[in-house]
């Protein structure tokens, strides 16, 4: 978190928190042996961050999803849960309880360590009378183990009123080993009226209970639900968790500091007790660490980044707004390329630049939200550039990438999400040398439900960018990635139409980085 949060009036913030609810005392009262009338695991079970000995398991109690509460009663709660080699619930080999409190919605999280490497596993969790569902998850390969294969799709961008997340019952179908989820999982906006086919229910979300029932009403949906219950996941987030276009301290609109500070806080609480992340990862007054690093095996190495906590402000916002993203004239906006900006933070982009040094991966995987690559949205002469994304922090771009190409890290590979299009590009250090080498490659997930741009504007601006090898918006879908010690794979996987819960999925184009030859070519 940066400075002015340290320096900023804490009692104020307090006061703030203190209203939102996030300091409510625990009440007395625990049920130790609760009887619940309907069913409390309306939201479904998930599991997330595997590695060789454990993964994390989530669930929450809910019976009403409609309910900032969920319906449950407002005392501490006792929850056990079970993880077992087989489907059954058998042999069970590890198994736990916990207490939840309503001031974290009843939520659990559980680190599971002493697991077996590289295998399958199933969980379940139970309060008082009642099961949840039974859960699949599995750990990753042993450290440093030759690993064959890692199986895994992207997404990003699932606005729930602009369609189904059928895409996720397709990821089902391809034998995966985890899904990537790399931002905007809720949209706190709406959509326009005539493209919805369903609806938030709820005006946009500024309170604590608000993001919990928002939340809680996009796990309604029954193929994200299906997802989460049947893989790990490993996640990062965007803006549209909090407030569109947000950058740390700073929200697109004049609000006072204290307000957003506490918002902001709020909607990542309700991020968290929502998603299967680990203990480690509870967000405190400080803000929330999400950035992870995830090993499978010897094969590859995913750095999950956050580039919203901690980034400095957009450069050169729009006139009639305190904050927020713009398309400049990169001639006219100096401020671009002051050497301080950043888009991960001082802490982050050094622990970055350390587990990047010290890789053993064959394949360096950067899950982070938005276009790496550089992308001029001018026509003709002159470069106008989007300041939310990398484009905006240019010289952070450089120094990441003349790390990578310095210190020769093996196969980098930007994974990203963000502009509701499939692109995939060329990473470098120096995108105005046309001769600068190609140093990684980047592929860019199309959205699950959220609408692109018009493909006339995609492409009218790619002859602009030669790095940029393919770009779609047409689609809604996923990216699916197989990684072997030869070559990564990239499905571009999209779907016929989310505006029914029935869509077709179809493979648009696949793309292969072999071994050693930075670059996708067209498979
Ligand atoms: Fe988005």
């Amino acid at each position: 978190m940066g400075p002015s949060v340290r320096m900023f009036d804490r009692r104020r913030f307090l006061q703030a928190l203190a209203a939102l609810g996030v300091t409510n005392a625990a009440p007395g009262h625990t049920e130790d042996k609760p009887r619940f009338g309907a069913a409390p695991f309306a939201l479904g079970v998930a599991s997330g961050y595997p590695s060789p000995n454990g993964v994390a398991l989530w669930t929450r109690l809910v019976i009403d999803p409609s309910l900032p509460g969920g319906g449950i009663d407002p005392v501490r709660t006792r929850v056990s849960w079970e993880v077992a080699k087989d489907d059954k619930m058998k042999t069970v080999v590890a198994s736990g309880a916990d207490l939840l409190t309503p001031a974290w919605a009843h939520a659990m999280h559980v680190d599971v360590t002493g697991l077996e490497p590289d295998r399958w596993y199933w969980y379940r969790f139970t309060a008082g009378n009642a099961e949840s569902p039974i859960g699949r998850t599995r750990t990753a390969p042993a450290t440093r183990e030759a690993a064959p294969r890692l199986k895994f799709a992207f997404a990003s961008c699932q606005h729930y009123e602009h369609g189904y997340f059928s895409a996720y019952r397709h990821m089902l179908a391809d034998e995966l080993d985890l899904i990537a989820f790399l931002g905007d999982y809720i949209y706190e906006t709406r959509a326009p009226k005539d493209l919805a086919v369903r609806s938030h229910n709820s005006s946009e979300p500024r309170t604590l209970s608000r993001y919990r029932v928002r939340h809680a009403l996009y796990k309604t949906d029954r193929d994200l639900r299906a997802a989460h219950a049947a893989l790990p996941w490993i996640c990062t987030w965007d803006d549209h968790e909090v407030d569109n276009d947000y950058a740390a301290n700073q929200p697109q609109d004049d609000v006072p500091l204290e307000e957003w500070v506490a918002r902001r806080l709020v909607a990542y609480k309700a991020y968290y007790e929502h998603m299967p992340l680990r203990e480690s990862m509870r967000p405190t007054a400080e803000g929330m660490p999400l950035h992870a690093q995830i090993d499978w095996g010897a094969l590859a190495r995913f750095f999950v980044l956050d580039d919203r906590q901690y980034r400095t402000p957009q450069a050169c916002p729009r006139p009639d707004r305190k904050g927020g993203s713009n398309t400049v004239d990169v001639a006219a906006c100096p401020a671009l390329l002051a050497p301080d900006r950043t888009i991960l933070g001082t802490r982050q982009e050094r622990w970055l630049e350390g587990a990047l040094q010290q890789t053993p991966a064959r394949w360096n995987l950067l899950a982070q939200q938005t276009l790496m690559a550089q992308f001029d949205q001018q026509v003709g002469p002159g470069r106008r550039a989007w300041t939310d994304a990398w484009d905006g922090y240019p010289l952070a771009r450089k120094r990441l990438l003349e790390h990578i190409a310095q210190k020769r890290v093996p196969n980098p590979v930007a994974i990203g999400g963000d502009v509701h299009a499939f692109y995939v590009a060329d990473l470098k250090a120096d995108y105005d040398d046309p001769k600068a080498p190609v140093i990684g490659s980047e592929f860019v997930g199309t959205s699950i439900t959220a609408p692109g741009w018009p493909q006339e504007q995609i492409d009218a601006l790619l002859p602009e960018n030669p790095h940029i090898r393919f770009g779609d918006s047409r689609h809604r879908g996923y990216v699916r990635v197989e990684v072997t010690p030869q070559q990564l794979r990239a499905d571009l996987r999209a779907m016929d139409t989310v505006k029914k819960p029935d869509g077709a999925c179809s493979t648009l184009a696949s793309f292969v980085v072999a071994n050693g030859v930075p670059g996708a070519q067209r498979a």
